[in-house]
């Protein structure tokens, strides 16, 4: 038999769905959150698609100048130039907001262990039908889900520049081991939005065995699972839904 027939994806086609930032923008528009929080804000492009109070967490911002406007057009505006880890020892975002958390967008040090940590410190200030959205965890690619970001050259010339880190294993850890979660994954391009909702403020599944779960993700291989079984396991969706307003607030306001 050819042993070809049993070898994994390291590789697909680019996602079809719309850009990230373009379904980001779509889903501000259906959910209108009351307070919105991100990790990862760099020259503000996703930071700019909020209208509602919000907190901003990066150690390096740069902005956009052309952006400043957008950015600032919000009725406050908190932004935290540290690590998510320093921010959340020593901030409340619901005294700063003045509110749980409605949306999230997870997209600051692109390493497994951290996005979990994100996810959980996050999740902590949210309201059940909140929802947080994870970026990256749709790697087309196997050397871009590197954890270095050392893979230009390596990958097919367009796709340079695409680091997605390793945080599929996140991903992919929420999907085996929070079952109580709504989690749906989207193709938007290049590498993917994960939405999650249906969250547990008081949940410690995941805080009582952080080392285990650590260990656990950091076993798992793309080469092993192949791209496609992650996706097939995380169940992609076209993210052309995302841009239907009524499915979205019927799918994601219960
Ligand atoms: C991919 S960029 C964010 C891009 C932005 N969200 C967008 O879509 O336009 C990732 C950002 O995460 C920030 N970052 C790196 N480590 C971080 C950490 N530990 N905590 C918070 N942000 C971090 C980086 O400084 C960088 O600006």
């Amino acid at each position: 038999m050819n042993p070809a027939v049993f070898q994994k994806s390291t590789c697909v086609p680019d996602l079809e769905g719309a850009h990230y930032q373009t379904c980001l923008e779509a889903l501000h528009r259906s959910l209108h959150p009351s307070a919105y929080l991100e990790i990862g804000t760099l020259n503000g492009e996703t930071l700019a698609l909020a209208r509602c109070p919000s907190i901003a967490i990066d150690p390096q911002f740069d902005f956009f100048q052309p952006l400043v406007a957008q950015i600032i057009a919000k009725p406050c505006l908190f932004l935290f130039r540290m690590t998510s880890d320093d921010f959340f020892a020593e901030q409340d975002p619901v005294s700063l907001l003045g509110s749980g958390i409605d949306l999230a967008f997870l997209d600051g040090l692109h390493h497994c262990e951290v996005l979990l940590r994100d996810f959980m410190h996050v999740e902590r200030y949210c309201k059940e039908n909140s929802v947080i959205v994870l970026h990256d965890c749709l790697p087309v690619e196997e050397a871009i889900a590197e954890r270095e970001r050392t893979f230009d050259g390596r990958v097919l010339p367009h796709r340079n520049g695409w680091w997605t880190g390793d945080v599929w294993r996140t991903a992919l850890l929420l999907k085996r081991y929070r079952p109580d979660l709504s989690i749906a994954a989207f193709d938007a391009a290049p590498s993917g939005l994960v939405l999650i909702t249906g969250l547990a403020p008081q949940s410690r599944i995941l805080a009582d065995h952080y080392a285990a779960h650590v260990e656990r993700m950091s076993s798992w291989h793309l080469r092993d699972l192949g791209i496609d079984g992650l996706f097939e396991e995380l169940g992609v969706e076209p993210a052309a839904s995302l841009s239907d307003t009524e499915q979205m607030r019927a799918r994601f306001l219960r």
